[in-house]
């Protein structure tokens, strides 16, 4: 079966969601590492609530909610301009450094993303940060009002590009969204972002584990649900050397 289209996950993939900590640090002085961290953690964990819930609201919504969380536990006023202001932090958040040199070396492929960020928080980022012009298709789960690893989420790729599960490579550096779209049919491929000796290593090297460790563990490494992915890469750019050797 021939690859016809490479999708990305978008945050942590090829966005780096760790790049808000700056304006964290500077919103909440002494407290940028624990709000970025529990922020992202319970972004992530309220997809998952809303969806078994069914109580959809989009990600711009579930992206202030968990920063709301994050500030209650620690009793910072979580004014609202405040809190709106951060969550424009994830419309520029950075790429990461070799994002857009893997994109090129892959062009000629149909290349898209399909993400959990709201249509306007994915055109706003894309946008920003030029990959607009190469992609060819910015798929938000939006469209079916549930968060990935539902299937009905990965469904939309077919919808949108008119291909098979078995004709995609979905590419994403997120645990469970790598065991869902494998689970979904798709092959996959990880990108391991942190190694696992490199972690082990930060955990029991004597240093307190703090909560930027603390997310590395829960949230970088292959999650253990029975569906690991067909590659994995420790960068972006390995991916054009893999298409058509390891994912075929
Ligand atoms: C996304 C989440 C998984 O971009 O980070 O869909």
């Amino acid at each position: 079966m021939t690859i016809k289209a490479l999708v990305f996950d978008a945050y942590g993939t090829l966005y780096d969601v760790q790049s808000v900590a700056a304006a964290t640090e500077a919103a909440f002085p002494g407290h940028g590492e624990y709000i970025t961290q529990v922020w992202r953690l319970k972004q992530l964990e309220y997809t998952w609530l809303r969806s078994l819930m069914g109580r959809y609201e989009d990600f711009r919504v579930v992206t202030r909610d968990s920063l709301r969380y994050a500030l209650d536990t620690v009793g910072l006023p979580a004014e609202a301009t405040v809190i709106d202001g951060m969550v424009e932090a994830y419309n520029t958040l950075s790429l990461y450094p070799e994002a857009e040199q893997a994109l090129r070396q892959l062009e000629g492929n149909q290349l898209a993303i399909l993400s959990n960020g709201s249509p306007g928080m994915l055109a706003a980022l894309t946008r920003n940060s030029g990959l607009d012009k190469v992609l060819q298709a910015v798929i938000s789960v939006d469209a079916k009002k549930v968060y990935k690893p539902d299937p009905r989420a990965y469904s939309l790729v077919g919808d949108r590009l008119g291909v098979q599960p078995e004709e995609v490579v979905f590419v994403s550096s997120n645990g469970f969204d790598v065991a869902g779209a494998r689970c979904f049919g798709f092959k996959v491929a990880r990108i391991e972002r942190v190694a696992p000796a490199a972690l082990r290593g930060e955990l029991i090297g004597g240093a307190a584990v703090g909560p930027a460790a603390m997310f590395r563990a829960l949230r970088t490494q292959d999650e253990a649900l029975g569906f690991a992915a067909d590659a994995v890469a420790g960068s972006l750019l390995d991916l054009s050397g893999l298409i058509g050797s390891a994912i075929r």
